[in-house]
């Protein structure tokens, strides 16, 4: 047996130091065995055997602190083990003594585009030693600082994206190895999601009618003496710094041989702010520079010099140039190129997606900072080839890699490649549907359907739990949920802000499972608890509000406020898709009703969780006995998702579900085993065959390549996943016509990715029975074209692990299980064994 040890031990998932305004929640893993486990904090302990989402101590938190708290574990023999964490407090409530400042001479009236950047500044004389310093900053609009010419921090975008009216995140940076005798600190201030403009409207203003920034540096002196510097209007500003232009789809246009030292300053003016949102230590990831990407030069068309990365990824490029001073280099991208081998930039609709650079004189880089682009290719204009090395970085939320699946099938383990750079794409500060057209919003009902699929392959808790906090802010008073969050005055297809939306909506219940799910922290469910009431009780309205008796079960408003089967490949037109709205709302209703009965009875709350389940069962029984005949066929009409989600959420009595899952099966193979569902189907057909006894049929349609199909988008060449199936033909051309949609053709869109749930719950066979892996189990799906298949997946109780081998009539299994965890091995035989911590081997005749 292994020593007791302990493996992990974080506060609120943070990786590195975490610095919190609110009391943290801890979670830790081992080894060995463990009989007792306790966490001290200021001489208070708490319990912590629970392993995950182990609430703090009870100590009252004071501001701007340094904590250590202490993890120790007994053994059965006495033995032990400990392990210190340390975090450190915010502001918690102390007030601001800097106050907001801008431009006052700014007047930013124009429509559709984004403001000047304001540059503001701070010179400071230091006359004693610093023992530390830290500089806590905000702003309406996206900071970066400067302290000395060096960039403070690593990040991009801060304060990061919010429902800014609620809630607003202020960055704290340790400086005091940064600071000088003689100080300059400068903060440029685009307009990013407050001011700037945003949404595919192009709105801008939503949050402030220009930037504004809020900024302390605390010093400690070694003599013991403190000092503050606030913003106020002893700074300076200006708003002709290097920055021109700075766009968050547009681009930005940077000025290099602008002398900010021979610039106008003039006096900045305090600032009288309109929203009072909290204002707290960030909590969500921070977004940071990652994969460095390289790119090969494909040729050179019309004089613009056409770059490769071989991978569609968001980010920006990083330019090294030998220039002259006033040469202007103009860098465009695009998903994919036209057949001439230029860029084909149809598909951003209005986001120009432009970065230029003004050279000075002399070698040179350049990388943005105020505007990232989703892309694959990249002109060059400007230049010649051999005065620039072109790279680019990856930017995201630092979400880190968090299980791994590969399998015989090398399209598959592309597959799966590309939907884990889906993922990082789409995860910058918010889940967004795409990185590069004039959207990159907080769409819902993707993240709703991926948020399972994320969870696997990365460490999504922080993430989540930030945007989730928005959800709730922004969830309407009659229950719905607006349709992207953060919102920022949008709200196709309805205007009514009281409308649910079915899946889209979902969100506020799907992801928090998603999450409880993987963390096992019924925190998260208990934060969400009021909102999934208030949801499921605005879905109950709008479903009985049309129709007696059953038929009030059937939710049924116009097609019009719903996405329905949004991309179904099977009907060509937008409409189509919204017409589907009667079984995917029922169905969502369905199921949100039943989660929320789950949840409720793991809060311990026993009546709502039999009034949820009674509503689940009432709309389920209205689905079955008002949509099917007594065959279980689809009265009005047939189609994949139309069966999909009865049979996956289990609605359906066994003769129904039976017969069901038959007519499904032959849907399927009359479709040639292509796939046929919109959001709501995709995550889950291939579990409702799989799982209905057409593992065969499941298989096919996961390897087929034909289109639409998923590995038909990887057999013609895509490295990320596409919003539409048929996004490319077999020549690399776009063969979609005007389908009512107005382009809305992407190639870096999750939420098809949604399948990865089930290489790893499926074909891997890793499944949580309960929050956070405590009892999972691992039932893996041998099919007829794969030899073997392995996954890991690292929970809260450490790694856990899969891995299959059929081969020469044999099958064998080799599995992980942590400490803390009971596994529940079930083999293709059916034959079942229940182990605990350790690694076992098992193998049988197939
Ligand atoms: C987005 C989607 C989103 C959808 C809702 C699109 O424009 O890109 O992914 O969920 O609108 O209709």
């Amino acid at each position: 047996m292994d020593q007791l040890k302990i493996t992990s031990f974080t506060a609120d998932g943070a990786s590195g130091l975490l610095v919190t305004d609110t009391a943290p929640r801890f979670s830790f893993s081992y080894t060995g065995v463990m009989t007792s486990a306790v966490i001290e904090l200021c001489g208070k302990t708490r319990d912590a055997s629970i392993q995950t989402g182990i609430a703090c101590p009870d100590v009252k938190l004071s501001p701007f602190t340094d904590y250590t708290a202490v993890l120790r574990l007994t053994g059965p023999g006495g033995q032990e083990a400990s392990e210190q964490l340390a975090f450190r407090t915010g502001r918690l409530d102390t007030p601001w003594q800097g106050r907001w400042i801008t431009d006052g001479s700014y007047t930013f009236t124009e429509k559709k585009v984004s403001p000047k950047v304001m540059m503001f500044r701070r010179q400071l004389n230091l006359s004693k030693p610093v023992a530390r310093a830290e500089v806590y900053a905000t702003a309406l609009g996206v900071y970066e600082l400067t302290l000395n010419g060096d960039k403070v921090g690593d990040q991009y975008f801060v304060p990061g994206f919010t429902s800014y009216k609620h809630d607003l995140q202020y960055q704290v940076y340790d400086v005091t190895d940064q600071l000088r005798e003689h100080n300059t600190l400068i903060a440029e201030v685009a307009g990013g999601w407050a001011v700037g403009s945003f949404v595919m409207i192009r709105a801008n203003r939503v949050t402030a009618d220009r930037q504004a920034l809020l900024l302390e540096l605390r010093i400690t002196y070694q003599d013991g003496t403190a000092e503050i510097i606030g913003t106020d209007d002893s700074w300076e500003v200006t708003l002709d710094g290097p920055v021109k232009l700075a766009d968050l789809y547009d681009g930005e246009t940077y000025d290099a041989s602008c002398d900010v030292d021979a610039l106008t300053w003039r006096k900045a003016a305090v600032e009288n702010v309109t929203i009072q949102p909290r204002i707290s230590a960030q909590i969500g990831l921070p977004v940071t520079r990652n994969e460095h990407m390289t790119a090969s030069l494909m040729k050179e068309v019309n004089g613009k010099l056409i770059y490769d990365f071989g991978q569609n990824f968001a980010g920006v490029v990083a330019l090294h140039v030998k220039g002259k001073a006033g040469q202007q280099i103009t860098v465009r991208h695009a998903e994919i190129l036209k057949q001439d081998g230029d860029l084909n930039t149809a598909f951003l609709r209005s986001a120009k997606a432009t970065f230029t650079y003004i050279c000075r004189d002399g070698e040179q880089t350049y990388a943005p900072r105020f505007s990232y682009m989703g892309f694959r290719y990249i002109s060059v204009e400007g230049v010649k080839r051999e005065d620039v090395d072109v790279s680019a970085y990856a930017l995201y939320s630092a979400i880190q890699s968090h299980g791994s699946f590969s399998c015989s099938n090398e399209l598959l383990n592309q597959l799966n490649e590309n939907i884990r750079w889906g993922a990082k794409s789409n995860f910058v500060e918010i889940p967004t549907d795409c990185p590069q057209r004039d959207e990159r919003m907080g769409w819902t009902g993707d993240i709703a359907v991926f948020a399972p699929t994320a969870c696997f392959n990365f460490d999504m808790t922080r993430f989540l739990n930030k945007w989730l906090r928005d959800v709730r802010s922004e969830q309407f008073k009659t229950g719905g949920i607006p349709n992207t969050v953060p919102a920022q005055g949008y709200g196709f297809p309805t205007t009514m802000p009281n409308m649910a939306v079915d899946f889209w909506d979902d969100a506020c219940i799907l992801v928090p499972w998603a999450v409880y799910m993987h963390t096992g922290d019924l925190h998260v469910l208990e934060d969400a608890y009021a909102s999934m009431e208030k949801y499921v009780k605005a879905c109950k309205f709008w479903a009985n509000l049309i129709g007696f008796g059953k038929q009030r079960y059937i939710w049924h408003t116009p097609a019009v406020f719903h996405f329905g089967d949004w991309i179904a490949p099977d009907v060509p037109k937008m409409g189509q898709w919204q017409a589907r709205s009667k079984w995917t709302a029922t169905a969502s209703l369905c199921n949100t009703s039943s989660l929320l009965a789950r949840i409720s009875e793991l809060l311990g709350k026993q009546d709502k969780a039999a009034e949820y389940h009674k509503l689940s069962r009432r709309v389920a029984d209205a689905y079955q006995s008002l949509l099917m005949d007594d065959d279980g066929k689809l009265k009005q009409q047939e189609f994949q998702t139309g069966y999909v989600l009865p049979l996956y959420f289990r609605m359906l009595d066994d003769r129904h579900n039976a017969a069901a899952a038959k007519h499904l099966a032959e849907l399927v193979r009359r479709n040639d085993h292509c796939i046929g569902t919109g959001f709501p189907g995709t995550p889950y057909i291939l579990f409702a065959l799989a799982d209905n006894g057409y593992v065969d049929d499941a298989y096919r349609m996961l390897l087929n390549t034909k289109c639409p199909s998923w590995l038909y988008e990887v057999r013609v060449g895509a490295t990320t996943i596409w919003e539409r199936w048929d996004g490319l033909d077999e020549n690399g051309l776009c063969p979609i016509g005007d389908d009512g949609t107005g382009g809305m053709i992407s190639y870096n869109h999750y939420a098809s990715g949604a399948v990865g749930d089930f290489l790893y719950r499926r074909v891997a066979g890793i499944e949580a029975t309960s929050g956070g892996y405590r009892t999972f189990r691992v039932q893996p799906l041998p099919g007829s074209q794969l030899t073997w298949a392995k996954a890991d997946v690292t929970s809260p109780f450490g790694k856990i692990a899969s891995e299959w081998h059929a081969e020469n009539g044999q099958f064998t299994l080799n599995v992980t299980v942590p400490a803390g965890t009971t596994c529940t091995v079930v083999l293709p035989s059916g034959t079942t064994q229940e182990v605990t911590q350790g690694q076992y081997s098992f193998s049988e005749a197939l």
